[in-house]
């Protein structure tokens, strides 16, 4: 059987093969989809073992993404653009090609919660790996202008800089911030330690759409933050990661599968597995 995994570390609560399998069983695809989480300096072997040994394809998530990055043969523009791979297909020619499915995910799911992004006003919070990765997919969806704010001004101002090219893009400082924005993303990781990024609440407002790429059982701390201030669409980073999984999917299988589904399923089971 055809198999697949996720290297990751930690990896132990990864939703993948939980995604993968419903996948899989939906599109009536035979294979097999595990987690690996090596130690952090012997990413680069368990690939290569994995591969040596037969495996069709993999993801890959924290901390290995830009390892990744560095250890495939060849890349897609995708991934060139985000500096990280999240998924490796072995091709037929015994080619590992890197790819980057984080973007598309991150639109898929913005618009099947029908929020527009053409001509649109969008803010961008955070200017790590995340914010790195979402880039490129949210300038080709030709926005008016899309904004980045990061607590480290300069690390706004770099990624600003290098994806200038393909659409209107500018770095300000969450002091420089001024409305009205159409869309805020959330790619930062404060919601981790039940933070907040440092916006100031006079910028959110009824018709706002506000996501964040964290999620849980209960609301980030951002989206319950923004819900107190107004925002009537919030939208966690569930769909993202599901709306990812069926890009990489595709990639391997050459078939799309549904995602409605799945992420209700996987609504139902978040804790539980
Ligand atoms: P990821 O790969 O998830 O993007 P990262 O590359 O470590 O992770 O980036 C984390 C992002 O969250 C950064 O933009 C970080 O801001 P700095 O560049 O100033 O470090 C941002 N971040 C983390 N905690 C934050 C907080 N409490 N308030 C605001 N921004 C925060």
């Amino acid at each position: 059987m055809d198999r697949y995994l996720v290297f990751g570390h930690p990896v132990r609560h990864s939703k993948s093969p939980f995604i993968h399998t419903l996948f899989a069983r939906q599109t009536q695809q035979e294979l097999e989809y595990g987690l690996a989480e090596p130690a952090v300096d012997e990413f680069a072997q368990a690939l290569r073992t994995f591969f040596d040994q037969g495996g069709k394809g993999c993801n890959v998530t924290v901390p290995f993404k830009e390892q990744a990055f560095t250890l495939v043969d060849c890349l897609s523009p995708r991934a060139k653009r985000a500096g990280a791979v999240n998924t490796i297909k072995l091709t037929d020619d015994g080619v590992l090609l890197g790819d980057n499915t984080d973007g598309a995910g991150l639109v898929a799911d913005l618009k099947s919660h029908g929020v527009t992004l053409a001509d649109s006003r969008i803010l961008l919070l955070g200017a790590g790996g995340a914010a790195r990765g979402a880039l490129a997919s949210l300038l080709a969806e030709l926005p008016s202008e899309l904004v980045i704010a990061n607590r480290t001004h300069t690390k706004a101002q770099q990624l600003a800089a290098e994806f200038h090219d393909l659409g209107p893009v500018i770095a300000q400082t969450y002091e420089q911030l001024a409305g009205p924005f159409d869309l805020v993303i959330n790619s930062t990781s404060a919601s981790l330690q039940g933070e907040l990024p440092p916006l100031a609440p006079a910028l959110i407002h009824t018709d706002i759409a506000i996501y964040d790429m964290m999620y849980g059982a209960s609301d980030t701390a951002f989206i319950s933050w923004a819900k107190q201030h107004g925002a009537r669409q919030t939208m966690d980073g569930l769909g993202m990661l599901v709306e990812q999984a069926a890009e990489a999917f595709t990639v391997w299988r050459g078939i799309r599968p549904g995602t409605k589904q799945v992420l209700r399923e996987l609504k139902r089971n978040l804790g539980a597995i």
